[in-house]
């Protein structure tokens, strides 16, 4: 069990990226505890995919550092923070829509694998035991995001919930200690979300802490430890589910909105 005096696992502090004028990202800090299930919300353009792309090395931070484990990965690149134990999902899937489900989520696996030219070359023995392994393990991970659909299939036949699916199970596949995942209850129907917050909790039960980013007040509400809230750019709110719903900056930062549809989601907590 970790403690909050025990050392974050990820660390992010006093984050800044700034596109010319726009400061997308303006301070933010929080840290991820081993066993957390921490939310990053806030209306729309508060910034929450920018500070993804941050800490999972997609962008260059323009001030601020990420710690990860204690090591600062502040500037690495993407596959090398992949490397480390964070993996990620994408607001816009970005499935490779031409490979097969199957070797979407081996691709998943190839930091991991030491795959090595001249056994891949020759099929040697151990070149195909390794082959039959990611085989397996990638069997398994969709097994446990529950797919349904055609693994030999092209990834881009299958339903759009279905390919939120395989990108869940290509991300843990990496073999990750944080996932992050950005709006993974978008575009689902009724049934699906519920069958995420299943899947949520069973990762969480896996000892993988989880960053979610999300529109879905309810699914945030049941799933977070704890909620951090943007408002353009800026940390208004952290503190856990209860806490925040209650919290005047957080109530006006979306009722001050043009699409009030959340604000009634948020407030219907009550
Ligand atoms: N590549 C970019 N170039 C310029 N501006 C950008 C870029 N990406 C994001 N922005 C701007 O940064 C701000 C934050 O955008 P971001 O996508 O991080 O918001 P978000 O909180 O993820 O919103 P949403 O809930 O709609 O996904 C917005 O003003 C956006 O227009
Ligand atoms: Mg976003």
């Amino acid at each position: 069990m970790s403690t909050r005096e025990s050392v974050p696992l990820l660390r992010v502090q006093d984050l800044h990226l700034d596109f010319g004028g726009v400061k997308a990202v303006d301070g933010l800090t929080f840290q991820v505890y081993e066993d957390d299930v921490l939310s990053l919300v806030g209306p729309n353009g508060a910034g929450k995919t920018s500070a993804f792309n941050c800490i999972t090395g997609f962008y260059k931070p323009t001030g601020g550092s990420i710690t990860l484990h204690g090591t600062d990965i502040t500037r690495l690149r993407p596959s090398a923070i992949a490397a480390r134990g964070m993996s990620r999902t994408f607001q816009n899937l970005r499935l490779f829509g031409e490979l097969t489900v199957l070797d979407n989520v081996r691709a998943g696996m190839h930091l991991r694998l030491r795959q090595n030219a001249l056994d891949a070359l020759l099929h040697t023995p151990r070149f195909r035991r390794t082959e039959r392994e990611a085989t397996d393990e990638a069997n398994r991970w969709l097994d446990f995001v529950g797919l349904r659909g055609d693994r030999g299939g092209l990834a881009r036949n299958l339903p759009y919930g279905e390919q939120r699916r395989v990108e869940i199970a290509r991300a843990l596949a990496c073999g990750p200690k944080v996932l992050l995942l950005d709006e993974p209850a978008a575009g689902l129907n009724y049934g699906e979300k519920g069958e995420l917050l299943d899947l949520l909790q069973r990762i969480s039960g896996l000892g993988i802490a989880i960053v979610l980013i999300e529109h879905d007040m309810d699914l945030v509400m049941q799933v977070s430890r704890r909620v951090v809230v943007l408002n353009f750019g800026r940390e208004i709110a952290d503190g856990t589910p209860d806490e925040v719903r209650r919290d005047s900056a957080v109530i006006e930062a979306y009722l001050g909105r043009d699409d009030d549809e959340e604000d009634e989601e948020m407030m219907s907590h009550e």
